[in-house]
């Protein structure tokens, strides 16, 4: 679904942030890469609050892509046990407050540990037709969404294929496509994040490691998007 909004001068709809630089915030400190993930996690907070705060309807967080599995075991098991844990003493307590917000999971959760992916389904039940909705990938990627969304469109004999039909069928069929999205730790790359729906997404990169972003970076990040102008292919109006 595209946001074709050109007036560019609220917040944008849609925001999505790669969440980088867990990692290296920790070993500049001398600490165990999972203490950077620690970190991430209570900065993931205040980047929700905030995103509400600024009227953004829909936050998507990447948090684990289909690539993360190549990581050591150990920091496998660290983030899914951080996730796990973050979403039953704050999201989804946050969610049963909050009758506005809910919480999805975009991504393929059978591989997931089975406790996670439980709670995942329990909160993506609770939070079917809320209107602010914050989304978390896990075991996400963009090429996959975009195969996946295929077979599921042919299974069901939806042919011949067509944006529309594709994008009904993406993990991310309930929300907008992006205007904005963010990447923390400084790299310049997509890393197979949302492929098909950032295809008009402004991008802003900032060169704050993830655990150390604040409300106010991402306001910026907001004012620095008012600024951009739109076009989507077309020409200036
Ligand atoms: C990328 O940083 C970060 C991740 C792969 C994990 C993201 C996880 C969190 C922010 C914490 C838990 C999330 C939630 C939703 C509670 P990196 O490890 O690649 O950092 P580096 O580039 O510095 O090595």
């Amino acid at each position: 679904m595209q946001n074709t909004d050109k007036s560019n001068k609220a917040s944008p709809l849609s925001v999505a942030i790669i969440m980088d630089g867990n990692g290296r915030w920790a070993t500049r400190r001398g600490l165990p890469r999972t203490e950077g993930h620690l970190a991430g996690a209570e900065a993931v907070e205040t980047v929700i609050r905030t995103a509400k705060d600024e009227g953004v309807r829909y936050l998507t967080l990447f948090a684990f892509s289909t690539e993360n599995w190549k990581r050591p075991r150990e920091e496998v098991d660290a983030i899914m046990e951080l996730v796990y844990r973050y979403l039953k003493a704050k999201a989804l307590p946050m969610i049963e407050k909050d009758p506005e917000l809910g919480i999805m999971f975009p991504g393929d959760k059978s591989p997931l540990p089975q406790r996670l992916r439980e709670l995942c389904l329990y909160t993506e039940r609770l939070s079917r037709g809320r209107q602010s909705i914050v989304s978390i990938a896990l075991n996400y990627g963009g090429r996959a969404d975009i195969v996946n969304a295929a077979n599921s469109a042919i299974g069901k004999g939806e042919l011949p294929l067509n944006e529309e039909i594709i994008s009904r069928h993406l993990y991310t069929s309930y929300m907008p496509d992006p205007d904005l999205v963010i990447r923390t730790g400084g790299e310049h790359r997509i890393s197979n994040f949302l492929l098909w729906q950032s295809a008009y997404s402004e991008y802003i990169i900032l060169d704050t490691l993830w655990p150390d972003i604040s409300s106010g970076h991402l306001r910026e990040c907001i004012s620095e998007y008012n600024t951009r102008v739109r076009r989507f292919g077309g020409l200036k109006s």
